[in-house]
């Protein structure tokens, strides 16, 4: 019997780790799972939500950390979690994704020489400034089991020189969440919440640092945003390190009266407006992937991604932050001129299936790194 500590701490975690204690369960006679939750996102709106949305059972520790700088994050992460490695001794601890709690965990369990499983390894952005980034690189840098969502992870790992017996290509497990709740996606009734008709809005995302931080961007983004709003209608659920800095700057009375301005919305809900959108504005990373998936439009408000197949095969475009070089982007989509996409290899809803079947067998079995 392996035991598996999943960690989940901030938004983008929950529908990366829900498919993999589904999968995990169908082999409880090899595996017992369970999820600890480092409370480094701790809104109702965006983490409990998720929990009910993805039917994630309660955690089984959580650590309450919250924010902080980074420096404080992580440290407490880690001093937090050490002692829950130490009671429970696990054989494997599993992380998702970027977040400070990434590699906060997985660095906390290394030290006391437990096996580090990192699920969306090898995705590089080649950007040092931002954080998610560093806690990529060295994440994948101590892990001993690294599954891969796409094929740049892939050649990423493989110029870092990390051992072809660790790697595994599975797909997304992101994806396993949106094709498992499309039923439900489908009956979401948000569309009808904001008076919103299907193909015909646009969905807004920012929340970098990068973008957000400063009055001199976020006062760029709002004219943006407001000359947008002069062309479809434009929802925008604003994450809490947004809405903060708007009203730091008193930017928020600034945006015009047609933008429909939200809370964060739940998982199910969100996954709704993204389907039936017209255009998406983000600069989140999983939303690139999810609108690929589904064949949505989307304009990324960054200078680089991790996820380049999301812009070589799939719907999304990379503008930079040039904000006229959006606009024209945008007003083209709006115009009718769609890019093409396509679905990335073995995003097709069974990558966390395949990350239980290897991880369930007694030994590591030689990875698929080409
Ligand atoms: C984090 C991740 C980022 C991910 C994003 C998704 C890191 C380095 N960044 O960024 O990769 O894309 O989550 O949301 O881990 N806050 C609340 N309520 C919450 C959580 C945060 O009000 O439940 C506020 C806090 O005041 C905090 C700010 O939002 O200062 C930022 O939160 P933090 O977790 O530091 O980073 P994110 O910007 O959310």
């Amino acid at each position: 019997m392996k035991k598996i500590i999943s960690v989940v701490g901030a938004r983008p975690n929950f529908m990366k780790v829900a498919p993999i204690h589904k999968a995990f369960k169908k082999h409880h006679d090899k595996i017992t799972h369970l999820i600890c939750h480092t409370g480094q996102h701790y809104d109702e709106k965006m983490s409990k939500v998720f929990f009910e949305d993805l039917e994630l059972p309660q955690p089984d520790f959580y650590l309450g950390v919250g924010s902080g700088s980074h420096a404080e994050q992580t440290a407490t992460v880690m001093i937090e979690f050490e002692k829950i490695l130490i009671n429970e001794k696990p054989d494997l601890v599993l992380v998702v994704g970027d977040v400070n709690s990434t590699i906060a965990c997985s660095l906390t369990a290394k030290k006391l020489h437990i096996k580090v499983v990192h699920v969306e390894a090898g995705l590089r952005s080649f950007d040092m400034e931002m954080p998610e980034e560093i806690n990529r690189i060295l994440t994948d840098r101590i892990s001993d089991y690294l599954f891969v969502t796409e094929k740049s992870g892939l050649e990423n790992l493989k110029n870092e020189g990390v051992d072809d017996s660790k790697v595994f290509f599975v797909g997304n497990v992101m994806i396993d969440s949106l094709v498992h709740y499309q039923p439900k996606i489908n009956k979401s009734n948000i569309l009808e919440h904001f008076n919103l008709s299907p193909f015909n809005f646009c969905l807004v995302t920012l929340h970098r640092p990068s973008n957000v931080d400063t009055r001199e961007s976020l006062e760029k983004l709002v004219n943006f945003l407001n000359i947008l709003a002069k062309e479809r209608k434009v929802v925008f659920p604003i994450h809490p390190r947004t809405k903060i800095n708007l009203e730091k700057y008193a930017l928020i009375q600034t945006l015009s009266d047609a933008i429909i301005l939200s809370e964060p919305i739940g998982y199910i809900d969100f996954q709704a407006l993204i389907k039936n959108a017209e255009l998406i504005v983000t600069d989140s990373g999983g939303i690139q992937e999810e609108s690929t998936y589904l064949g949505v439009q989307c304009i990324t408000l960054r200078t680089s991604t991790e996820r380049p197949s999301t812009v070589d095969i799939g719907t999304n475009q990379l503008i930079g932050v040039d904000l006229e070089k959006v606009e024209v982007a945008c007003l083209n989509v709006l115009a009718g001129n769609k890019k093409a996409g396509i679905i990335p290899e073995l995003w097709d809803g069974k990558a966390a299936k395949r990350i239980a079947e290897i991880l369930s067998k007694d030994d590591l079995k030689k990875g698929m790194m080409e």
